[in-house]
């Protein structure tokens, strides 16, 4: 009886593990094509500028568009080596040892379309909230910019993505390939001149979206550990506050109710970065969102 019990045990037991394993080897090679699918796109023609007024406003693209927060001084680790989900670096963008070396259609590829010079989709690189809808006058300034950076010389450790990425990427709750959500026949307006509207509220806010949510509802940190992620909307603190104490959060991290904002939320770096005009124009879109 007794050795009947612990035989079924056991085939349930084998059986179970061998329907994971299939499992895992689903997740797996899913996965693993997705990583390895090679994109075939138009790359629009684009002119870059070599100016220096046009090098100054990509400089400040950069900074509103938080590429520093990830890229400076050659790159940091978005997850280090000892982080469960994947080893990931923002690449080094310089032409230094460990950088990279760009044609202007590999910038456009890239920021455009999330894609890699071998055409495969870069990791979790946020096209879709940073670089992806840019004018075509500001993406020439950024690249711009980009290609005269000066030389870094950063080796950054190989990508990798562990069996806790392929899972959550698997079930669609890590953005792990944002190319796949992107659209790669969009076109784009020439310019989006900067004024305190809400519509150039709305082209910038986009880069908030990434941590606030695509409809600037916050939701739960982004990490185990880290702060919540405030509503921006007309139903969050941000509802009640006038424009002058929206720029002032923004440019001192000190919020009308007193409370001092953490690094999770980059004021220091984006929120500064942000001139007066910049912020009213966010201020007002945010405020008509319901
Ligand atoms: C949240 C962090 C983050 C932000 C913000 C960010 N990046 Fe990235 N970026 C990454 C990561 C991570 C990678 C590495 C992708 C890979 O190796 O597959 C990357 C890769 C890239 C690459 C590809 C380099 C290569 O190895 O071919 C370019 C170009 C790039 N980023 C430019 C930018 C620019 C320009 C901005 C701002 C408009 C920006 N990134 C904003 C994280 C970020
Ligand atoms: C990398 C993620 C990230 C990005 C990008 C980001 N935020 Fe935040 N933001 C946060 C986090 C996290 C907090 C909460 C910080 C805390 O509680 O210390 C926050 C807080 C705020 C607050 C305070 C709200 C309140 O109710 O106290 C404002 C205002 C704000 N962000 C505006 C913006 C704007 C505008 C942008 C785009 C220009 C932006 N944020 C981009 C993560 C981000």
């Amino acid at each position: 009886m007794i050795k009947k019990i612990l035989r079924w045990t056991g085939l349930v037991v084998i059986s179970l593990l061998a329907l994971l394993l299939l499992f895992y080897a689903v997740v797996y090679f899913k996965t693993e094509s997705r990583a390895n699918k090679v994109y075939e796109v138009t790359i629009q023609q684009l002119s870059i500028p070599t100016d220096s007024a046009t090098y100054a406003l990509g400089a400040h693209i950069a900074a509103v568009r938080g590429c520093n927060d990830c890229h400076a001084n050659g790159g940091k680790a978005f997850f280090d080596e000892h982080n469960p989900i994947a080893t990931l670096y923002a690449a080094n963008l310089t032409t230094g040892k460990g950088g990279i070396n760009y044609t202007d259609k590999d910038w456009i590829r890239a920021l455009r379309h999330g894609i890699s010079k071998e055409g495969k989709p870069l990791w979790f690189m946020p096209v879709q909230h940073t670089s992806g809808s840019l004018s075509n006058k500001d993406l020439g300034a950024l690249i711009c910019y980009l290609k005269q950076l000066p030389p870094v010389d950063k080796a950054t450790p190989q990508k990798k993505i562990n069996p806790l990425g392929r899972l959550l990427t698997f079930l669609g709750k890590f953005p792990m390939f944002p190319a796949e959500m992107i659209d790669h026949s969009a076109s784009f307006p020439d310019d989006v001149k900067p004024a305190a509207t809400v519509a150039y509220g709305k082209y910038l806010a986009v880069g908030c979206q990434g941590c606030h949510g695509e409809t600037f509802k916050g939701g739960d940190g982004n990490a185990p550990g880290e702060p919540h992620i405030p509503d921006l909307t007309t139903t969050g603190h941000v509802g009640k506050w006038d424009s002058a104490q929206f720029i002032t959060t923004l440019h001192t991290g000190k919020t009308p109710e007193g409370k001092m904002l953490t690094e999770y939320m980059p004021w220091r770096t984006m929120g500064v970065a942000h001139n007066t005009e910049e912020l009213q124009a966010i201020y007002l879109y945010l405020h008509q969102i319901k």
